[in-house]
């Protein structure tokens, strides 16, 4: 192992599995992943993209250490997580003649992630998979968890299970080809954990947010460490969400998918944007209910601001600015999956690095803060 790299364990009984940060992870996988595998045989799935870039160099990684790889490519973008995608997806992984020792590989963001590894929970009924995310925002959080799941016209991620990956692999030089924009996006889930209840590891974004998008090798491992050790912690102790801890991981969500519905869930406005511009109104909330002091508030829309992310909601939606309405927003926000029984559910702060879980936002307090944003 080189200095570089570090390793992860997460803890979860009789399903335990490493993480695995550092450079040129890609062209070590075959042999991280030969010892892992029930036989020499793996399916790598993966996004026209980043095929493209990668797929040769893990096909030649995986060769040198004696095990075959198929490989099967599906459209980059979030279409791939359709019904009809998925079902063209099982069917060609089929095609290869997979036995139950065949081991599926997640080569990409977060879209290819969950796709692989909903397939792995049902390909043959179930068979391993590894996963090696090359957005920052699946190294950080998708990738991280066991959360599988592809959409419905019903919402998002309404199919899915929860299935734990053997290995993950966080190659942190493939950021390089990754767009500033996706990079960014990715950085918002980053800060959350400091923001849920890490104070000193927001300060330390503060410090180091803008070097580690600029490029900082050091920075982005010590991120990427940091945030899977963050989501593990707590997914460890709360797996299948049945207790408020891992709902602390959606901060910023709630206002985040509003702001995701209304613009289309598309290109306008990307997952991590929306949950940036979300931790920013839920730290305006809190602050407004006089749970958390308002220079918190600021410093958290700075930061966020300070590293490009659109943290107003008139620098949204491109060169067709938006009409937000309140209410329409405060809809969304009561058909979201996490929302009980219609109620209204918040991840609220009492301040940087101490978030909690409310049920009872008073309604007009959460419409006046959207008028304002809206306004602002
Ligand atoms: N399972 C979970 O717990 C969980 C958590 C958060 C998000 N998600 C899901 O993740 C998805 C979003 O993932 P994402 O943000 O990674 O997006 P993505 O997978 O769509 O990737 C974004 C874009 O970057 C390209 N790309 C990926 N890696 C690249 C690289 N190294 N160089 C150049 N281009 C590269 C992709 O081809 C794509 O065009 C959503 O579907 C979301 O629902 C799942
Ligand atoms: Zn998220």
């Amino acid at each position: 192992m080189t200095a570089e790299s570090r390793t992860i364990r997460v803890d979860l009984a009789g399903r335990a599995y490493d993480i695995v940060i550092g450079a040129g992870l890609i062209d070590r996988a075959g042999a991280l992943c030969r010892p892992l595998l029930a036989a020499p045989r793996v399916i790598v799935v993966s996004d026209d993209n980043v095929a493209a870039l990668y797929g040769a160099r893990l096909a030649a990684s995986f060769q040198q250490a004696g095990v075959r790889a198929d490989s099967v490519t599906v459209p980059a973008g979030e279409a791939t997580k359709d019904f009809p995608a998925f079902a063209q997806l099982m069917n060609r992984l089929l095609d290869h003649r997979p036995d139950r020792k065949t081991t599926l590989v997640a080569l990409g963001g977060g879209v290819v992630g969950d796709v692989t590894g909903l397939a792995a929970a049902v390909l043959l009924r179930g068979v391993d998979f590894i996963q090696i995310p090359t957005t920052l925002l699946a190294q950080v959080d998708s990738s991280v968890g066991g959360k599988t799941g592809i959409n419905t016209r019903h919402g998002k991620n309404l199919v899915g299970a929860f299935y734990q990956p053997r290995l993950v692999l966080a190659d942190t030089d493939v950021l390089d080809t990754l767009p500033r924009r996706e990079l960014r996006a990715g950085y918002a889930e980053v800060a959350k954990y400091g923001l849920i209840d890490q104070p000193a590891f927001f300060a330390w974004c503060e410090e180091n947010g803008a070097a580690l998008l600029a490029g900082d090798r050091a920075r982005r491992i010590h991120a990427i460490e940091q945030s899977c050790l963050a989501k593990a912690r707590i997914v460890a102790a709360d797996e299948r969400e049945t207790t408020d801890l891992r709902a602390l991981l959606n901060l910023g969500h709630t206002f985040g998918h509003a702001l995701e519905a209304e613009t289309g869930f598309g290109d306008d406005l990307l997952h991590g944007e929306a949950v940036g511009a979300g931790m920013a109104m839920a730290f305006d909330l809190s602050a407004r209910l006089g749970l958390c002091p308002a220079a918190d508030a600021g410093r958290v829309r700075r930061h966020l601001a300070a590293v490009g992310l659109p943290v107003r909601l008139r620098s949204i939606g491109g060169d067709n600015r938006r009409q937000w309405q309140a209410p329409r927003l405060i809809d969304h926000m009561r058909g979201d999956k996490k929302a009980e029984a219609g109620k209204l559910t918040f991840v609220l702060v009492r301040g940087i690095g101490r978030a909690f879980v409310s049920r009872d936002v008073d309604e007009r307090a959460l419409t006046g803060l959207l008028d304002d944003a809206i306004a602002a």
